[in-house]
């Protein structure tokens, strides 16, 4: 690739694919198999599974169904039979569960073809959902028979389709509303389709349908907080500004909010191209609830719902991260966990890793659910597998790993004393050291900043739930790049600070 410079304005005009000058902030680093091969590649082989890939603590994997071409987004059935989108294909297929015990889906058939670009679906009543390109569609679904009857009838015509955000993403909501994501037409643009980078939602017969909150360029995953019917989406952050900045997004969708894209990325941090003027716009967005690493793609977002995992899994939300494409050093191709503390943080961790490994890549996620079995499916459009996450043995229920939210008991109890008044000395310095005291206790704080107390972070955080909060803090808290240890010595002394 070139080294051409200044071509800032120029690169972001380029559609994906027909732009002649690449400016070297924009690295186009996509799996090499995915470049020669279309994006799809074969099942790895276990050899090569059970040495590469990762997953947490406690749990398990394994492949579940393999040959499942472009497989995207998944929802069970009331009978445990899997439903997957397979867009490419014009299909929604049906897997059914495993019955005989073999750890593998006992068959599966075509369930809807013939569609265009069909990619969310959802169960509502009688009826299967689907969401193509450009409609909205459905067809009677009888979930024990497992079979669809009747036409396929477009409820919802004439949305804005294709473009760079052409996959649509449909799910009912605890209300009854039908919502229905819609990326934007381009990288980064002011849409003449005011219903593009949005989250729009109709009434399930397709009536009364508006945008429900907007500035969103590419929410492909939205699911409802357990308890609380808050609705979080994961949205991609915008292309050729680097390779480690905007961060992706999780927000937390109110209706009529306005999330800051084409003005603004990140917490509020105006856009070098569309920004300037906009500041008004910018100031009224809503900052993220989190923030994932740039260009790692988040997909499909599922919150947990059984009471049966670890307790720092309830509630959590899985999020598929589908990898970069356009960063020098590829990031994503895993499963993280969100963890939601007191006042509003999320701690991301790690769930499942490994399918990229020094630049080579043998799996993409796209999408997550809870299977009725009380396991964990996970959707691969790079391979076109189906892998399932169990509790694994050495069962974790025996061994909790501690997450944010209520806990007993002293947090640094484990540590002998020696080591915590010596690790919480460093950890003060360090505290000094990069100014936590500006935002935390208002110490020479720059005009503007809004001071937030820490107290009682022994009641919701363990040495290690602290250590992962500093590593991916809650914007608007900057993240610090600090060693491993340095975290340690931080949290120790944030914990016997503030027990
Ligand atoms: C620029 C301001 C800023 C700086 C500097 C900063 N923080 Fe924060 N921090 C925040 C904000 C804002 C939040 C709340 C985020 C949220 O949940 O919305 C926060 C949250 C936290 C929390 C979680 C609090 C809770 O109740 O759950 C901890 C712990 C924390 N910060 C520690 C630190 C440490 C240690 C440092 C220094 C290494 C630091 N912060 C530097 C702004 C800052």
């Amino acid at each position: 690739m070139g080294r051409i410079g200044g071509l800032v304005g120029v690169a972001a005009l380029c559609v994906v694919g027909a732009c002649a000058l690449w400016p070297e902030r924009w690295a186009v680093n996509a799996p090499v198999r995915a470049l020669l091969l279309g994006w799809e590649s074969d099942a790895p082989e276990a050899s090569v599974l059970a040495t590469r890939v990762r997953v947490a603590d406690g749990f398990a994997i394994a492949p579940w169904a393999t040959g499942v071409k472009n497989a995207r987004m998944l929802r069970f059935t009331p009978n445990g039979d899997l439903l997957v989108s397979q867009p490419r294909l014009g299909q929604v297929s049906l897997l059914q569960p495993d019955a005989d015990g073999d750890g593998l889906s006992d068959g599966r058939r075509v369930l809807l073809a013939d569609l265009n670009r069909p990619h969310g679906i959802d169960l509502h009543e009688d009826w299967l959902y689907v969401a193509e390109t450009d409609a909205v569609g459905r067809i009677r679904f009888d979930p024990v028979a497992g079979s669809a009857s009747g036409g396929f009838q477009r409820v919802v015509t004439g949305l804005p389709g294709g473009g760079n955000h052409w996959t649509r993403t449909l799910r009912f909501g605890p209300d009854g509303w039908m919502y229905v994501t819609i990326g934007s037409s381009c990288n980064v643009c002011e849409e003449e389709d005011q219903r593009r980078a949005t989250v729009m939602r109709f009434r399930p017969d397709g009536a009364s349908g508006e945008v429900f909150a907007s500035g969103l360029r590419n929410t492909v995953g939205i699911d409802w907080r357990p308890g609380t019917n808050v609705l979080y989406g994961t949205d991609n952050g915008r292309d050729l500004l680097g390779d480690d900045f905007p961060p992706c997004e999780l927000n937390r969708i109110e209706r009529g909010g306005h999330y800051g894209w084409p003005y603004a990325n990140g917490a509020k941090i105006p856009d070098p191209d569309f920004g300037a003027g906009k500041e008004g716009l910018i100031r009224a967005s809503i900052a993220p609830a989190h923030g994932f690493a740039a260009h790692t793609a988040p997909l499909g977002i599922a919150f947990l719902r059984g009471d049966h995992w670890p307790p720092a899994y309830r509630g959590a939300a899985l999020v598929a991260l589908h990898g970069s494409w356009n960063r020098t050093e590829k990031q994503g191709y895993e499963v993280v966990s969100l963890h939601f503390g007191g006042r509003e943080t999320v701690t991301e961790r790690r769930f499942v890793w490994g399918f990229e490994e020094d630049d080579d890549v043998i799996g993409r996620p796209v999408d997550v659910a809870e299977g009725p079995d009380g396991a964990i499916y996970m959707s691969d459009d790079f391979t076109g597998s189906i892998y399932r996450v169990t509790l694994g043995a050495g069962s974790p229920s025996a061994t909790p790993q501690e997450g944010p939210g209520a806990r007993d008991g002293d947090p640094l109890a484990q540590l002998p004393t020696e080591e915590r008044k010596a690790r919480a000395a460093r950890g003060q310095a360090l505290y000094a050291r990069w100014l936590c005291a500006q935002c935390h206790e208002g110490l020479r704080a720059k005009e503007g900043v809004v001071v937030v107390p820490l107290e009682k972070l022994g009641a919701r955080y363990g040495v290690e739930d602290l250590m992962a909060f500093l590593e991916a803090p809650t914007p608007p808290m900057p993240a610090l790049d600090l060693p491993a240890d340095d975290r340690r010595d931080l949290a120790v002394y944030l914990l016997d600070a503030h027990p």
